[in-house]
């Protein structure tokens, strides 16, 4: 059984990581946030797999590369955020972050990654389509889940994926999108 479970979210700048995080936390949307969240540890009695979750923020403002690498390699599973409304956002997906992640894991011991669309309040069509072909071009991503911090919609659902990667790595890919 595993100790704990560390989560980080990357991404572009404003795709809104740092919002995530604490509405997550505080179950409210934040209307102010600052670039980058202190890590907050979650216990274990109030997360859905009874193990302490640590969540990492990241900001390319207030960070140096060195200090993404680092982070990238104590990571337990990585939730690469990307904006339904910013194609550019998604494109850098498979153009910027898996490559940079690929580098700096180790190939046997490839971290889980997680795609997550925030902002889905901002869109009616989704990503789904174009998110689809990612995964079946890169196996080391675990999930997707589209979500909005500013409604809460498929917030605690995405911690949950990315506790559930760590722990049940080989699990059937799930979209929510696509349930109904
Ligand atoms: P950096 O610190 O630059 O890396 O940005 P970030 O990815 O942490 O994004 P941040 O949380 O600072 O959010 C950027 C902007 O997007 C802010 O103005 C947020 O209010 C807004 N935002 C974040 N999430 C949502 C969302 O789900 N819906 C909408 N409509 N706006 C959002």
């Amino acid at each position: 059984m595993r100790k704990d479970v560390r989560i980080l979210l990357v991404g572009e700048p404003k795709v809104g990581k740092t919002s995530l995080i604490m509405s997550l936390v505080s179950e409210e949307f934040p209307n102010v946030v600052p670039y980058k969240v202190e890590e907050i540890t979650i216990p274990a009695d109030v997360t859905p797999e009874r193990v302490p979750t640590h969540i990492v923020d990241y900001s390319e403002a207030e960070q140096t590369d060195e200090q993404l690498y680092q982070e990238i390699s104590k990571a337990n599973v990585i939730c690469i955020v990307y904006a339904v409304n910013n194609r550019k956002s998604l494109e850098k997906v498979t153009s910027h972050w898996i490559p940079l992640i690929n580098e700096r894991t180790d190939k046997d011991s490839r971290v889980p990654l997680i795609l997550v669309g925030n902002k889905s309040d901002l869109v009616e069509q989704s990503s789904m389509e174009t998110v689809l072909h990612i995964m079946n071009k890169y196996t080391e991503i675990e999930t997707c889940v589209e979500c909005s911090a500013k409604t809460l919609k498929n917030i605690s659902e995405l911690f949950y994926y990315a506790q559930k990667a760590v722990l049940h790595p080989t699990g059937p890919l799930y979209c929510p999108e696509r349930k109904q």
